[in-house]
């Protein structure tokens, strides 16, 4: 295999053959083709597509580059979430363990901070002693034990994704209908599902901004799905404004706790409990919409929710403390309030100004050997459609130092606007299945 010859077809908007993808996934598995060389075959996908043989031909070859979960033998339904992507998206450390404790198992294979998005690994390895590195083995004890793993792409599963995904994560070659598809659902299918619900982000923080791609981005995961045996449904939700009010990764976790409490932010609880409800319907948990939401609040308003989280961050090496005392998480040097500059409507909080900042405070990776800080971030209290007065204070900025602080102010001075009018998308747009699209445009 002449590795440049195959970089120069797909440049020229040529096709590789499904085993010449097979033969490249697993040798750069190996370690056989150097990052250069697939960092430029990735940027020849990213302009020239894939087709439905290659997509088809890229997810089988990354699924087979490692092990599949299998659990053989056990009763319970297992179902998964997975985001596009998006600013403060905390979604998966709230409903992983409320899904686990309806009585339905999670095995959840998350990814890090992608571009500028954030990432559920980061997050949770943010809790002191959290290792998300988990052997098979010892995910299926633990999600036989308690309901819920929440791991990461290991040598032993998903290993291509892994690689690829660190690759992607620093060579702009993230937004990418077939390379997204093929990311995400080469990890869920290994996970031995009987259900997957998507969260396809759309708006300007989604890597798909606008609807129409979000749509077909998340249909063509559909077809991934559905094709291999996996029942595949998809909510999408809004990403023109961060969701809840913490962006960063230990500021996350403080808010998902909040969440697992009853708390938590209306948007971020909304979308979580609508991706909840999809879940448990998905693999037969539920009679109806009203009966899985019924359900789920049962589980948080019992505290079984909460406790669950407090059972995986112990089974996987955390502090469970943090439940109650989220001081232990790690604590950023240097915080500063933001102010409304003037008195208006809020018309924009812009996500991608908001993560490529935390990037820049040391929150995400330029480079794919970096490592991360992961007590930066923002703490944002206002959404677009707020009334706000001059002075008040509208935001927090959480850093290293002083000149992370100077850098998070500006960065706010550009995300938040004030006056203009306020362009809000429907938190909760559309709902995608095999059989179609449905409009939902619930929420604000
Ligand atoms: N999530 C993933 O796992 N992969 C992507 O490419 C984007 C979001």
């Amino acid at each position: 295999m002449v590795i440049p010859s195959l970089i120069e077809h797909k440049r020229d908007g040529g096709a590789l053959r499904p085993e010449q993808w097979a033969e490249l996934i697993a040798r750069y598995t190996a370690g056989e083709v150097p990052d250069y060389q697939m960092s430029a075959l990735l940027m020849a996908v990213v302009w020239r597509g894939l087709g439905p043989e290659e997509l088809a031909a890229l997810t089988d070859a990354m699924l087979a580059s490692g092990d599949r979960l299998r659990f053989d033998g056990f009763e319970r339904p297992r179902v998964d979430k997975h985001s596009t992507g998006g600013v403060g998206d905390k979604v998966s450390l709230v409903l992983a363990p409320m899904v686990a404790s309806c009585g339905v198992a999670v095995p959840m294979m998350s990814g890090r901070g992608l571009g500028h998005t954030g990432g559920t690994l980061d997050k949770l390895e943010s809790i002191p002693g959290f290792r998300t590195g988990l052997s098979l083995r010892e995910t299926r004890a633990q999600v036989e034990r308690i309901g819920c793993a929440m791991l990461g792409q290991t040598p032993e599963i998903a290993p291509a994704d892994k690689r690829l995904y660190a690759l992607r994560d620093v060579t702009g070659t993230v937004e990418s209908i077939p390379l997204i598809a093929a990311s995400i659902m080469s990890k869920k299918l290994a996970e031995g599902l009987n259900g997957l619900v998507l969260d396809v982000k759309t708006g300007s923080g989604a890597f798909m901004p606008q609807p129409e791609r979000a749509i077909e981005l998340a249909r063509t995961m559909i077809g991934l799905g559905e094709a291999r045996g996996c029942p595949t449904v998809a909510l999408l939700t809004a990403m023109d404004r961060p969701l809840g009010r913490a962006c960063g990764n230990a500021l996350e976790v403080e808010e998902s706790i909040e969440g697992l409490r009853g708390g938590g932010p209306e948007d971020l609880m909304e979308v979580t409990y609508a991706l909840g409800a999809e879940m448990l319907l998905l693999v037969g948990a539920a009679a109806d919409r009203e009966d899985a939401r019924r359900q789920l609040r049962e589980a948080v308003d019992s505290g079984r929710a909460l406790e669950t989280f407090a059972r995986i961050i112990e089974a996987q090496g955390g502090n469970p403390a943090v439940i109650e005392d989220p001081g232990i998480l790690p604590q950023a040097r240097a915080v500063e309030v933001f102010r409304a500059p003037r008195s208006g409507i809020v018309s924009a909080v812009e996500p991608r100004r908001i993560g490529r900042a935390i990037v820049e405070l040391g929150g995400g990776r330029r480079t794919v050997e970096d490592e991360i800080d992961p007590a930066v971030g923002f703490v944002i209290t206002v959404k677009p459609g707020d009334p706000v007065r001059a002075g008040e204070p509208v935001a927090s900025v959480f850093a290293g130092d002083e000149n992370g602080i100077a850098l998070g102010l500006a960065a706010l001075g550009e995300a938040v606007t004030i006056g203009g009018e306020a362009r809000r998308t429907p938190l909760i747009s559309h709902r995608i299945t095999a059989a179609g699209v449905e409009i939902l445009g619930q929420g604000r």
